[in-house]
């Protein structure tokens, strides 16, 4: 499928490719002063952070490296099992460090809480959230997220790394999928 196809399953934009860079420049600027001095992995949630990732590491005046965690709590649909399976370990030891998980979207909050705590059982400095998308109305569990980029409506969306069933991925802006494409 090329892009104007994939956009074409687009209902509607949300989010443009500009808006999210702005956003993304604004997260940056404060995340660099929060962790002025300190020594701070990025990691991201695979594969929806990818773009997040790409985009904020760049926007990010500091050399923090980084490190992905793939989990599973969802198959190939719209809705959160709450079971959560760890597909990908961190490659490093986050004893001692500040952490900062990057991710695209929470929507009940239940892979975010869980990875939060997993992350914190491993005595790092300090565990904190960065997220691109937050649908509020859809909150299961209360999370505590540092920087979020857009508070969203309960629909569910594509785009900038999010997908539905691992396509549209690599849409630049984040939007909701007309009717067809489902059914
Ligand atoms: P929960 O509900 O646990 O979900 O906060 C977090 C993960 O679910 C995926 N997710 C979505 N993926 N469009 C997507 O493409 C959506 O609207 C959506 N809502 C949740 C996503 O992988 C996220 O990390
Ligand atoms: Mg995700």
């Amino acid at each position: 499928m090329d892009a104007a196809h994939m956009g074409a399953d687009l209902e509607k934009v949300l989010i443009t490719e500009e808006e999210i860079h702005a956003k993304l420049d604004e997260l940056a600027a404060m995340i660099a002063r929060e962790y002025d001095g300190k020594d701070l992995l990025l990691v991201g949630v695979l594969k929806g952070a990818v773009m997040v990732m790409a985009d904020l590491m760049r926007a990010l005046p500091m050399t923090a490296p980084v490190d992905w965690m793939a989990v599973s709590s969802y198959g190939s649909g719209t809705k959160s099992s709450g079971v959560v399976r760890i597909l990908k370990d961190l490659d490093t030891d986050i004893t001692g460090r500040h952490v900062l998980i990057v991710e695209d979207i929470i929507d009940s909050g239940l892979t975010l809480s869980w990875i939060k705590a997993n992350l914190e059982s491993r005595n790092p400095a300090s565990v904190e959230i960065c997220t691109l998308l937050r649908k509020p109305e859809a909150a299961k569990v209360d999370v505590d997220v540092k920087w979020v980029g857009f508070d969203i409506p309960n629909e569910f969306v594509v785009g900038y790394g999010l997908d539905f069933a691992d396509a549209y991925r690599g849409l630049r802006c984040v939007g909701t999928l007309a009717p067809h494409v489902y059914s």
